[in-house]
């Protein structure tokens, strides 16, 4: 199954994405993960990276493409993928779409979580007083959350134009998010 899974920044994506990939044997493919490891490693790209990740805007489409097409085609996806961050504007939900027919792998269910703005900030600053991630700041996060709205959103009803859109509520626990999920996947677990 190929699954691309959005929602704001702390709506839950990474952890139910981790969650589903688990349970359907699938690669978890996160550009912020990608790009934190670039700077974890101190290339170029990831030294011009941080500075855009840690004002809470978006890397350019062109270097985050050219990282999600370099993990594709390395990696062996023959059970599918889920993609987490990616795409974030609607340049990115078209390039994604040129890249997957290319390799006749088109994205099959687009899962959206939806939590208040609220929730996502207490989670955030939670994360950030555990991890220290170094864009969990208030100033980023509301940065974050702002371009997210104008730029991310709209990503939203482009995958319900193309009818493969489910909505999920990211309210209550980690385990009441996933129910919700594997009810829309339809994965029936034995446990
Ligand atoms: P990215 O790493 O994708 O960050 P994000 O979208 O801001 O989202 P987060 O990872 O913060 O949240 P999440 O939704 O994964 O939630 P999580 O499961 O962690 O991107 C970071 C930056 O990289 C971007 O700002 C941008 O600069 C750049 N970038 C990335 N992709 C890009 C792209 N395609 N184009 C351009 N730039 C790009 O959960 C959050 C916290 O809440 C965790 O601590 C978790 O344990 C907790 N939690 C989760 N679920 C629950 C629950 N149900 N109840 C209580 N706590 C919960
Ligand atoms: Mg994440």
């Amino acid at each position: 199954m190929r699954i691309v899974i959005m929602g704001a920044p702390g709506s839950g994506k990474g952890t139910q994405a981790a969650l589903i990939v688990k349970e359907l044997d699938l690669d978890h493919i996160s550009t912020g993960d990608l790009l934190r490891a670039a700077v974890a490693a101190g290339t170029e790209l990831g030294k011009k990276a941080k500075e855009v990740m840690d004002r809470g805007e978006l890397v350019s489409d062109e270097i985050v493409l050219g990282l999600l097409e370099q993990r594709l085609l390395q990696e062996n996806t023959k059970n599918g993928f889920i993609l987490d961050g990616y795409p974030r504007n609607i340049a990115q939900a078209q390039a994604l779409d040129g890249l997957l027919e290319r390799i006749g792998q088109p994205v099959e269910e687009a899962l959206q979580i939806d939590v208040d703005e609220e929730q996502v900030v207490t989670r955030i600053a939670k994360r950030a007083a555990l991890e220290g991630r170094s864009d969990d700041t208030e100033e980023t996060v509301r940065n974050r959350l702002r371009i997210y709205g104008e730029q991310t959103a709209p990503v939203v009803d482009f995958y319900a134009h193309k009818g493969i859109l489910s909505r999920v509520l990211g309210d209550g626990s980690i385990e009441d998010v996933f129910q919700r999920i594997r009810g829309v996947l339809q994965i029936h677990s034995a446990s």
